[in-house]
This record gives structure tokens, sequence and C-alpha cells, in this order.
């Protein structure tokens, strides 16, 4: 029965969560790269849930814009509801079916915005079980040894879900229960329905509960079923910082030995951070100290790392990306990046190309096989294929007001230490002098030199700073050759 889906999924996001001290809602609070609701959002999508509703009031605005560009790269969108003054998890199940059509029947299953691990699977095999005992009501529960202040599942003598008892209602003998209620649960539209309406606020927080519904469901004459989840981190919520960190750590774990299994090398899980949409293709390498964030892509037989920090970037088949920062960024296949690196947006290496140590660019098109290997800043530039940028160039490609583009043409040259002023273009099969400051083009085939041509004085430092070491060392050095010249001229014949 791999076919049964929930009809509609309603996902809790109204509550304030006062505990994480934010102006930010709880619920957009992200881990392994996305807001907690997100999560929520992609395990009730990967479900199959036909409908899919988010209840919101807190925030509402802020929360709503979230669904809104979750909807955008979304095969089904979500729907939003607003919660109104009337308070409890039964109130906000309430005007999240205002949101759905009022025919809907079939399974409902309830989640919440907080509880970021609970995965696709788990909902199903919650439908499922739902389905198959024909309940009206299945709630998922889980056994703590310290069942802190969670709603307790109460069950009869022979076992069955009776209610579940709120903490602050609960007799002391109801919570030394250790079987908890995780707050997501599967329920036939019909009773849902009904039973919401009879349930009164009558207890300890004065609140309308959801959870009242079970009791109700039973009394009506349904089967009230529960789900026991031993994966405790699925059920598990962020209320304050400190959860939001751990539940980080064990969702970064979990991504890391899903990679693991697929064939990639994660040298050090511990000190290697991967967003849950990153892929990575078969054996390829990540060492310690490395994030792979956002939308990056990382082909096959790659190595990443150590120390590397990648958002939003495309790493090709067999290349190597060592201690370096990039952002919207390209990396051709077998290229070589680093070490202290910072390839911003709009940088392009090519296949084999090379960008080494020290190394910015910004709107770089490198073509294959060219490289910038040391030194460099290169923005707005196009490096056409083959060509080679010596050591420490500047593309000075900001006036003070706007930016221009600079082009190296294919297998060309450009010597250490140049400045090429922008905009300015270096034809195919050009040289460009070590030391220029480049204003002008430069033709096929052409050297350009653009700096003042080297003058030696005589005498200078004698006349000049006489008494100083430095004169001493001229004066030994005109009357006996050097060291080294002498070693050579006796072991080297040549
Ligand atoms: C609820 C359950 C409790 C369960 C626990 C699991 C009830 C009455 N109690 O308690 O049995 O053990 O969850 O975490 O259901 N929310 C709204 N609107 C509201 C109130 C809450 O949308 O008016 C949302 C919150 O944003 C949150 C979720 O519902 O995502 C749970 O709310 P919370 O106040 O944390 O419920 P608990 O008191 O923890
Ligand atoms: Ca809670």
């Amino acid at each position: 029965m791999n076919d049964v889906r929930p009809d509609a999924v309603i996902i809790l996001a109204a509550g304030e969560g006062t505990r994480m001290k934010s102006t930010l809602p709880k619920v957009l609070h992200p881990i392994g790269g996305a807001p907690l609701l997100g999560h929520a959002m992609r395990a009730a999508s990967g479900a199959g849930a036909a409908e899919t509703v988010v209840v919101i009031r807190h925030q509402r605005e802020r929360v709503a814009a979230f669904v809104d560009e979750f909807n955008g790269t979304a095969e089904r969108a979500c729907r939003t509801a607003d919660q109104d003054e009337i308070k409890g998890t039964g109130r906000a199940v309430e005007c999240g079916l205002t949101a759905l059509p009022e025919d809907l029947g079939g399974t409902i299953v309830v989640t919440m915005g907080d509880v970021p691990l609970l995965s696709a699977e788990t909902l199903g095999d919650l439908t499922r079980a739902h389905t198959e005992a024909g309940a009206a009501v299945t709630v998922v529960t889980s056994v703590l040894d310290d069942a802190k202040s969670y709603g307790r599942i109460v069950r009869d003598a022979d076992g069955h879900v009776e209610r579940i008892v709120e903490f602050k209602d609960a007799t002391e003998d109801e919570r030394g229960i250790r079987e908890i209620n995780s707050g997501i649960y599967a329920f036939d539209a019909a009773v849902l329905r009904r039973e919401l309406a009879n349930v009164t606020t009558d207890n300890a927080q004065g609140e309308k509960y959801l959870t009242d519904v079970l009791q109700l469901a039973r009394s009506a004459g349904g089967t009230v079923a529960a789900h026991v989840l031993t994966d405790l981190w699925q059920t598990e919520g962020v209320n304050d910082r400190v959860q939001l960190a751990s539940l980080g750590k064990e969702l970064n774990r979990r991504t890391c030995e899903r990679h693991m299994r697929a064939g990639v090398t994660i040298v050090d899980p511990d000190t290697t951070w991967i967003d849950v949409d990153v892929t990575i293709g078969q054996d390829t390498t990540v060492l310690p100290g490395t994030q792979l964030l956002g939308a990056t892509t990382v082909g096959g037989e790659a190595t990443v790392g150590p120390d590397v920090t990648l958002t939003d970037c495309e790493v090709g088949d067999g290349a190597h990306v060592k201690r370096t920062e990039g952002h919207l960024a390209v990396i051709g296949a077998g290229a070589t990046v680093g070490p202290f690196s910072y390839l911003r947006p709009g940088t392009e290496l090519g296949a084999k190309g090379k960008i080494g140590g020290f190394v910015e660019t910004k709107n770089a098109w490198i073509g294959e096989g060219a490289k910038v290997p040391h030194l460099t800043y290169a923005g707005d530039a196009v490096i056409r294929e083959g060509a080679n940028i010596g050591a420490g160039t500047i593309f000075a490609n900001y006036d003070g007001v706007d930016k221009h583009r600079t082009v190296i043409g294919r297998h060309s040259f450009v010597g250490s230490d140049t400045v090429l002023v922008a905009p300015v273009e270096v034809a195919d099969g050009a040289y460009v002098a070590a030391g220029s400051a480049l204003t002008d083009a430069v033709g096929p085939g052409q050297l350009a030199i653009a700096r003042g041509r080297q003058r030696t004085i005589d005498g200078w430092v004698a006349k000049q700073r006489p008494g100083t070491p430095t004169e001493a060392a001229a004066r030994a050095a005109a009357t006996s050759p050097s060291p080294e010249t002498t070693t050579e001229s006796s072991e080297d014949p040549q």
C-alpha cells in the first residue's frame, strides 16, 4: 500500500515562540539551509499531500511571505489560513480547515511548523497505519525517559489509547506516564470537523485543545490508535536556540550519513556542514572544515576542502577546491582552486582552469585551461582559453563611478604585477610585459610594455649612502666575486 497519501496536511505555525527571544518568527529560523517551516512543508509535500495548509498568526506577513517563496519552487502550492483571537491547537486546526474544500474527506494529517526532522516517510507510515486500522484518530507517540511537559498518553486497561492529558492539567499519577503526545496526528476528516466543534476551553490554559478530539472521537465510538516512534529526533520540536543548535547538528549528521551511504567520502562529519539541498557526486572526497551551502552542487571524483565554504556554487567532476570561500561561482571539471581564494558571484572557471592562492574574482569568466595562479584581483574579466595571468595582476575594473570590462585573449600572457585599467582588451596570442599599467588595446602577436624604462646609475650608493652596510657590501662585491658565483663557476662548468 505505497500509494496511501494524506488528503491534506495542516501545519500549525501560529504560535509566538517567545523562548527564541527573537524578532524573527521561530518557524523561520533555519537549520540545514531551510527555515524550520520549510522542513515541515517539504515533509508534507514528500508524503504526497494533495492539500497543505499552514496556519499562521504571529508575524503573519513574514511567515506568509515565506510560504509564497516556497510555493515558487514547489510542485504543489501550500495555502495559508489565519488563526483568530481564540487560542489553542484545536482552534488552530479549526482555522486551518476553513482553507480546505468543505467536502474534503479521507485523512487529514496535523503536524507542527517547529518539528523539522519529521520525515515524509514517517508521515507516509502514519497515514498507512491509520488507514489500515480504520481509525478515527491516530496519534504519533514516543516513550521518553524524561517526559518533561509534553501531553501524556492515557491508555485503558486493555492498552488502548483513551485520551491525552496536558501536563498542566495532569494528576501526579498521570505525570508519571512516559508515553508522550508528539503533537502529530492523522484524523478522519469528518470526525475532526465534527468533534472540534465540541471542544471547549475548559482547562488549565483556557485554550481549545486539539488533544480533546481524541477522547470525543472515542466516546462517539471511533477507534483511537497510537503510532509509536522510536526515532525520537523526529518528534522533537524547537523551543529555544539550544534546541535549534542540537536539531541542526542532528539534521547535518543525517545529511552527511545520506551522502556517505551514496558513495561520498566525508573525512570528518563533525566539522562538515552540508545543507539539505546540496548534491554531491560519487567518489568525491570532502575534507574537514567544509561547508557546502544553499543549492551547491558538486560533481563526482572531486576533492573539496579542507576549510572550504561554498554557497550556491557548482563544482565540476574531478575539480579540486581547497581553503576557499565561494558564492554563486562555477568551477569547471578538473579545475583547481585555492588555497586562500575568494570567488564572488559571476565567477566561472572553465574545465582544467586554475585559480591559485590569494586570488579574488568577481564577474570573471575564465576559459578552459586558463590560469590565474597567484595574488590577483580579477573583476569584470574575460580571460579566454589557455591565457596565463602573472602573479599580482590587478584588473582595475572600477573608475569610482562605473565598472568596466577587461578581455584577455586566447593563450595570451600577462606578466606579473600588471594593472589592467579597464576597459581594455588584449587580443589572442599577445604578451603584456611584467609591471605594466595597461590602458590601451594590444593586438594579436604584439608585446605591450607600459612602464618606465630602467635607468642604472653607477656609483650612486657610494655617493648617496656612504658609511652604510650597503655601501660596504657594494665595495666588497666590486673587489671579489660573490660566494654563489664562486660555487657555480667551480662546480658547474656551464
Ligand atoms: C502541544 C500538545 C501536547 C504535545 C505537544 C508536543 C495540545 C493542547 N498540546 O502542546 O499534548 O505534547 O504539543 O509538542 O495540543 N499553535 C498554533 N496556534 C495556537 C497554539 C499553538 O498554531 O493557538 C502551534 C504552535 O505554533 C506550535 C504547535 O501549535 O507549532 C504546538 O503549540 P505549543 O503551544 O507548543 O503546544 P504545547 O503546549 O507544547
Ligand atoms: Ca511545544
